[in-house]
This record gives structure tokens, sequence and C-alpha cells, in this order.
């Protein structure tokens, strides 16, 4: 291509054409034996530069006239430590410590009766009705028959009597599951060969 058609507007002393490449060479302008070609810029890097000079504009605007809440640093400092206080809470309520309280929801129970069928039924026997361990439906507790004192028993054991701690093996979770399973699905039932019972009788 004829770059001199190119260029027409441009003053022909400014340039010269390379005898070899016939590229347009800037006149003067020689370092080291290094010439700048005369090209025009690439057209994706003209608008990615009227682009930037489009959104300077927006943003001063939006900033300097509108005054646009989300652009204010010091409203968003103060909303970033707002969410930052609030996601804090949340965690804290999350951390809140483990309730001992009676399940009575059938997902908690069935997986209390796994934990039983599977730990437990070896001493208590499957339908509670006792073994090495006291008998589980009956009204006799050594211990208490709050469910807090069934799980106290679970998690500290009561070792020097056979009872095995729990706290290791079952999660917080597991040991409310079974007892709630104890209490709810076990007590009050006629087991096949009911061990005698043994401590107190609550009513
Ligand atoms: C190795 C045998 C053994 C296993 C396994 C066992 N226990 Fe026991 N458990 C006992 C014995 C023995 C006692 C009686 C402790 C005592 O006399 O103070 C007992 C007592 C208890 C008591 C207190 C009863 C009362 O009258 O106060 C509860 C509740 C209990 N076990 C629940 C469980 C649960 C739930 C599991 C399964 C996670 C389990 N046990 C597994 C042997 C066992």
């Amino acid at each position: 291509m004829d770059k001199e058609m190119k260029k027409p507007d441009l003053n022909k002393d400014d340039y010269e054409i390379d005898t070899l490449t016939n590229d347009r060479l800037i006149k003067d302008h020689e370092y080291d034996g290094i010439r700048e070609l005369d090209n025009d810029l690439p057209v994706w890097l003209k608008w990615m530069f009227y682009l930037g000079i489009t959104i300077a504009i927006v943003y001063s605007i939006r900033l300097f006239v509108f005054k646009a809440p989300d652009l204010i640093q010091a409203d968003e400092y103060q909303k970033e430590m707002a969410d930052f206080a609030n996601n804090n809470t949340v965690a804290a309520e999350n951390a809140a410590p483990f309730q001992v309280k009676l399940l009575t929801d059938a997902a908690s129970l069935a997986k209390g009766r796994e934990t039983w069928t599977k730990i437990c039924a070896a001493c208590h026997m499957a339908d509670g009705g006792g073994l090495v361990g006291p008998n589980m439906t009956d009204n006799y507790w050594i211990h208490g028959n709050t469910v807090q004192d069934l799980y106290q028993v679970v998690t500290n054991g009561v070792i020097q009597k056979g009872m095995l701690s729990y706290k290791d093996q079952l999660s917080d979770e597991s040991r409310l599951e079974v007892v709630s399973y104890v209490l709810e699905k076990l007590h009050g039932t006629k087991p096949a060969h009911p061990k005698a019972p043994q401590g107190k009788k609550y009513e």
C-alpha cells in the first residue's frame, strides 16, 4: 500500500520512506541506530483510550456532582464496619454453647436408635431391658431421670461401675440423640427380659 496516500495531511518534511521496507520513518529521531515508525495507533488501543476518558468523566460527575453514596469513602467505610459487626454477631450466635434439651423429632430419634443398637445394646440390650448395664425401661434410675442426667452419664461415664465415657467417641449431638432415644422410645416399654430395678424410683 502506498503509505504516502494514507497520510496526505502530513508534512513531507517530518518523515522519510525507508527505501528497503517502504516503511514510513520519523525524521531526526534516531538513537543508537534505532528509528521509530510513523504508524497510526491500533484501533483497539484508541478505543480503550476513549473508553477510559468516558469512564473517568462519568465517575467524576457521580462523585463530585451527585455525591453517589457508593463512591464516598467515609460512607463505604461505615458500611464495611457495619457488615463486619453483623457477621461477627452471627458467628457468636453460632458458637453458642451446646444445649442439652430432649430431642423429639423423628430424624434425631432414628439416629439415636442407630447409636443405641450399634454401641449401647451390648450392655443394655437392644430393647433396653438391661444386661451388664441397668434397665432403661423402668422408673428406676441410679443417676437421675432427666435428659441432663442421662447425658452426663453417657458423656463422663461411671468408669468404676463399667459404664464407659463416650465424650470422645460420640459427638455432643450423637450423645443427645441416643439419650433422647432412651427416654422417648425405650423408657416405659416392656422388654423381653427386664433386669431387676436399680437405683431410686422416679414418678
Ligand atoms: C460396657 C458396657 C456398657 C456399655 C457399652 C454402655 N453402658 Fe451404659 N451403663 C453400663 C453400666 C454397668 C451402668 C451402670 C453404672 C452405675 O452403676 O453407676 C450404665 C449406666 C448407664 C446409664 C445410667 C442409668 C441409670 O440408672 O442412671 C445410662 C443413661 C447409660 N448407661 C446409657 C448408655 C448409653 C446411651 C450407651 C451407649 C452410648 C451405653 N450406656 C453403653 C454399662 C454400659
